[in-house]
């Protein structure tokens, strides 16, 4: 079914199924922009696309084989309709051997690109069309499979368009890759070394989103504490950053992901604890409790420097909300060790916890290591979540009544007529409201806390 009256004004439609990070929903708002601008049109419910993009995510085993699964799928759209382009993009591709599985297994994929090759979307995809307009005379299929790593990037990506899917939240790149490796972690494999733009584009980019009507504007790096740490002026670091947006005019929320502990500086807090637009919201992952694993991760911060940051962030702002991030079964990892990480979320009562379990990613050091059985990983990571849910669910009753200041930003799931939004904590709330309100902030009343949603009334 095409909504068209002739092949020359038939409208092209695309569709981009994201996985993974924040990170890649923003590299997926870049390849919407790159096909906008190509012509192509966001596919509605119910039309086929001309156009499949794949941004897939290697971080754990589930999220690999989830986008394989589903290209898998994709195979039976390109038989019924053999003009389908099909392209994969970012952190999978760019793994050992992944692009030739792709190659091999996968034989109807066209285009196959890495995390920053991005920019080359467009000329592969017009590769493509005029080989297949060409293909009767040399019956030669294009196909591409590119996973260099451009050292102009920068440039690039500057130049590189996007369409902001998000409203009234704005994401903003401002350190590309990571150079940490923790042991544990595919990361700085896929997206290479840490690269930071440059504080004028970044402060240009949150300006215009806030010219632009965007509410909640969320920093996002690997390791946002590192930026400019790859620019001789000094001056370029992530405190000055947030003092710098902070300057900016408007009624607009900011927020940042991720810090890691052993980067998170006094002068970042600071900036924090002194600013008009900073959310007091921090996601800071621990990863695990104990000093043995933390080292064998290769973590680089201790479990009291840890903590001794929890005391710094909490006496600057005592209404901080802290997010985490738990893995359990890491190989070293003794029941003890486990029962270290148990401690210390009991210690500090984090307003929400993401839990994973781990999963060897071939190539980096722990995978190599000798693995707990699943059946232990599993039976912890179920201790784990029911810790913690039992602090969310004492943290929230203690918002009963209190009233909050929420942006409101979607309609709430399953529940009609009503909309939700988030604290400046970064608890999210769902009140009775309509699509008038998304975009706008309330004073909202809490008037029932069920585990990590809370529930209320617009204040009048
Ligand atoms: N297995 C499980 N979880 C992982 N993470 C990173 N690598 C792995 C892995 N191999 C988790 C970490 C990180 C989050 C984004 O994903 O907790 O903070
Ligand atoms: Fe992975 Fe560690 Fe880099 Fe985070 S800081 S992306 S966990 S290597």
């Amino acid at each position: 079914m095409r909504t068209r009256q002739n092949e020359s004004t038939m409208n092209k439609f695309y569709k981009i199924n994201t996985y993974g990070c924040q990170m890649n929903v923003h590299e997926s708002e870049k390849v919407a922009g790159i096909l906008e601008e190509m012509g192509y049109l966001a596919c509605p419910e119910g039309e086929s696309a001309d156009i499949i993009v794949f941004n897939t995510c290697c971080i754990r085993d589930t999220a690999e084989r989830r986008a394989l699964g589903n290209i898998g799928v994709v195979k039976a759209e390109k038989k019924t309709n053999p003009d389908l382009i099909l392209a994969v993009f970012g952190c999978m591709t760019q793994q050992e051997g992944v692009a030739d599985t792709i190659k091999n297994r996968y034989p109807y994929v066209d285009i196959v690109l890495g995390t920053r090759n991005i920019a080359m979307l467009k000329t592969e995809i017009e590769k493509v069309i005029r080989s297949r307009e060409t293909k009767k005379k040399s019956d030669k299929k294009y196909r591409c499979f590119d996973r260099s790593m451009p050292t102009d990037y920068l440039e690039i990506d500057e130049k590189t368009p996007q369409t902001r899917t998000s409203f009234p939240n704005a994401w903003v790149n401002i350190i590309y890759g990571c150079n940490n490796f923790c042991t544990y972690c595919i990361v700085p494999y896929v997206r290479d070394r840490e690269l930071s733009r440059d504080m004028s584009s970044v402060l240009d980019e949150v300006k215009k989103c806030v010219n632009d009507g965007y509410k909640e504007i969320t920093l996002l790096g690997q390791n946002v504490n590192s930026y400019g740490n790859d620019i001789a002026d000094k001056s370029v670091n992530f405190a000055n950053l947030l003092k710098k947006i902070d300057e900016i005019e408007g009624d607009f929320r900011v927020r940042f992901m991720t810090s890691h502990p052993k980067d998170l500086s006094d002068e970042v807090i600071d900036a924090m604890a002194n600013s008009k637009h900073i959310c007091r919201n921090l996601h800071l992952p621990i990863q695990s409790g104990s000093d043995k694993v933390l080292k064998d991760m290769n973590r680089r911060y201790t479990r009291e420097h840890y903590l001794d940051l929890i005391t710094k962030l909490r006496s600057a702002m005592p209404d901080i909300g802290i997010t985490t991030d738990i893995m359990v079964g890491f190989p070293t990892e003794t029941e003890e060790d486990f029962e270290d990480t148990m401690g210390i979320v009991r210690e500090v009562r984090y307003s929400n916890a993401f839990t994973f379990i781990y999963s060897p990613r071939k190539g980096t050091p722990a995978a190599k290591m000798e693995q707990i059985p699943y059946a232990v990983k599993q039976a912890r990571i179920e201790k784990l979540i029911a810790l913690q849910n039992s602090i969310t669910k004492e943290i929230s009753n203690d918002y009963i009544n209190g009233v909050y200041r929420v942006l409101c930003e979607d309609f709430a799931e399953k529940h009609n007529g009503m909309v939700c939004g988030r604290t400046e904590g970064g608890r999210l709330v769902t009140f009775p409201g309509t699509a008038d309100d998304i975009g706008k902030f309330f004073d909202v009343e809490i008037t029932e806390a069920r585990s990590a949603s809370l529930f209320g009334k617009k204040k009048v």
